[in-house]
């Protein structure tokens, strides 16, 4: 019964990346398009709002396929990592990385998702990868799902409302974990597997136009998700079962506006929908508050005999969530809720934002922390979290990025706090260690590195690693194992 204090050692510090997001090389060795191939770049006075990701249509999506490489596509070149994998791995390896956070994109083993046979130069390209962080004793940590559905369950079903995708990703796992046993330890299913209920495209390779009733679309293939995820999850023990397999959820605590019951009691019900999803994968079964949701909403979730039986008997071996932000909800329905990022609209008066309008909160995270280990009473990771900022190069070239070293202290002495307050955490890994293309903008200009890539939104420059001054200071943080901050 020895309490933890400060860092455990063994903590796995690292940094977090997705394959759409930095690979590039899209159409390469055999790669097949998957969805984040078909969004644009859209410069931020002509944009709704950050999270304005979506393809929505059939048709759109057939303009889109017909314009080649007309139009900028930024996830399509990422920051060419599938040809500088060495050399940005010797960086993070540089920084000290215990850990380092990436996917295997789908469409790369199965360009179309539904075929019969991987394609090997897909596998080859991940060897490699595994290989030489092998070299310096980095342990992956493999997202198996990260906004990479293959284009053509897109477009052939409708994505994950087809109950024939369970079948095509369970096939996908189990190829990797056949694979990659041996060099795989650690394992994610579903990237922000709550990102459908904002984005039904990105998440769940849903056309909106394709489906008569949108919410009870996005369930059912949650539903699927669900499945298919704990079937990834009985698989990777069976195939290594010295493995941990984790779930991955955008956390998003939320605050009630005052102490008003009304207020309060839509901050709980806010909060269920996003706890919906870790219930279910942790605990194992669907929560009543939600079976009462889907019943007012005239949502039927069609389950077949044995997926009740999967989700209770395999749950996942740790909670990992990203980290950004809070929320504020309020039981005054005329407080128009305006769409900004995942976040409710409401602004929550004691805290700064980021350029973007995400709100910074460190201490919430404490909160989060506590809240997840209070309800699951499992291993926490923080997965994702990191500032998203201009960063200037000087006439010197260095990057001066206090401010980001000031975000990742600031979540950092709160991770030590809620360790100290008995809360069992793994590890963190910050989001885009190297700049890489931003998910809800794809803008190259909205940088979380310690890394600088030169890289424009266009596509311009020369894709030069530079280090900015809070590499040092990570690094650092590693070494001292969170002491030094
Ligand atoms: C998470 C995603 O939502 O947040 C990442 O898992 C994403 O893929 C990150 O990049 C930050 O969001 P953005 O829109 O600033 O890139």
């Amino acid at each position: 019964n020895k309490k933890q204090t400060g860092f455990p050692e063994g903590f796995l510090w690292g940094g977090a990346t997705a394959a759409n997001q930095l690979e590039g090389a899209y159409n390469v060795d055999g790669k097949g398009l998957s969805i984040f191939d078909m969004v644009t770049f859209v410069p931020k006075e002509q944009r709704g709002n950050d999270i304005e990701m979506d393809v929505k249509s059939l048709k759109e999506l057939e303009e889109l396929l017909a314009q080649g490489d007309e139009e900028n596509f930024p996830k399509r070149r990422g920051i060419d990592f599938y040809n500088r994998y060495k050399e940005d791995i010797a960086l993070f390896a540089e920084m000290g990385f215990k850990t380092f956070r990436m996917s295997i994109s789908w469409a790369r083993i199965f360009p179309n998702g539904d075929d019969l046979t991987p394609n090997e130069e897909g596998l080859v390209f991940y060897d490699k990868v595994f290989d030489e962080l092998s070299k310096y004793g980095i342990e992956p940590l493999v997202t198996l799902s990260h906004y990479e559905i293959p284009l053509h369950l897109v477009r052939k079903y409708n994505g994950w409302t087809d109950r024939r995708l369970v079948e095509f990703f369970v096939r996908y796992a189990e190829t990797v974990f056949d694979h990659y046993k041996g060099k795989v330890k650690y394992w994610l299913t579903f990237n922000e597997i709550n990102i459908s209920q904002f984005s039904p495209y990105i998440g769940s390779g849903i056309l909106v136009d394709q489906v008569e009733h949108v919410e009870q679309a996005v369930y059912q293939a949650l539903h699927h998700q669900f499945v298919a995820s704990a079937r990834a999850v009985k698989l990777c023990h069976e195939i290594m079962p010295e493995a941990k397999i984790g779930c991955m959820l955008a956390r998003m605590e939320v605050y009630p506006e005052t102490c008003h019951p009304d207020d309060v009691l839509v901050a709980l019900e806010e909060d269920q929908k996003n706890l919906f999803f870790t219930d279910v994968q942790v605990r194992g079964a669907y929560p009543s508050y939600m079976l009462s949701y889907f019943e007012k909403n005239n949502i039927k979730i069609e389950m077949l005999p044995g997926d009740e039986e999967i989700l209770l008997q395999h749950p996942v071996d740790f909670l990992s969530f990203s980290y950004y932000m809070t929320q504020v909800a309020s039981g005054n329905p005329d407080k128009l809720k305006q769409k900004g990022n995942f976040s409710s609209g409401i602004i929550n008066p004691y805290l700064k934002s980021s350029d973007w309008g995400w709100q910074i909160d460190p201490k919430g995270l404490r909160i989060t922390l506590k809240k997840l280990y209070d309800r699951y009473q499992v291993p926490l990771f923080i997965v994702e979290n990191g500032l998203g900022a201009y960063d200037k190069v000087e006439e010197d070239g260095s990057i001066n990025d206090d401010y980001r070293i000031d975000y990742h202290r600031a979540h950092i002495e709160q991770m030590k706090e809620a360790i100290n307050d008995g809360v069992d955490l793994i590890g963190y890994t910050s989001w885009g260690c190297i700049d890489l293309i931003s998910a809800g903008t794809s803008e190259m200009s909205k940088r979380y590195g310690f890394i600088y890539v030169d890289q424009d939104d266009y596509g311009n420059g020369s894709l030069e690693r530079k280090k900015k001054k809070s590499f040092d200071w990570y690094k650092e943080v590693i070494r001292s194992n969170g002491t030094n901050l």
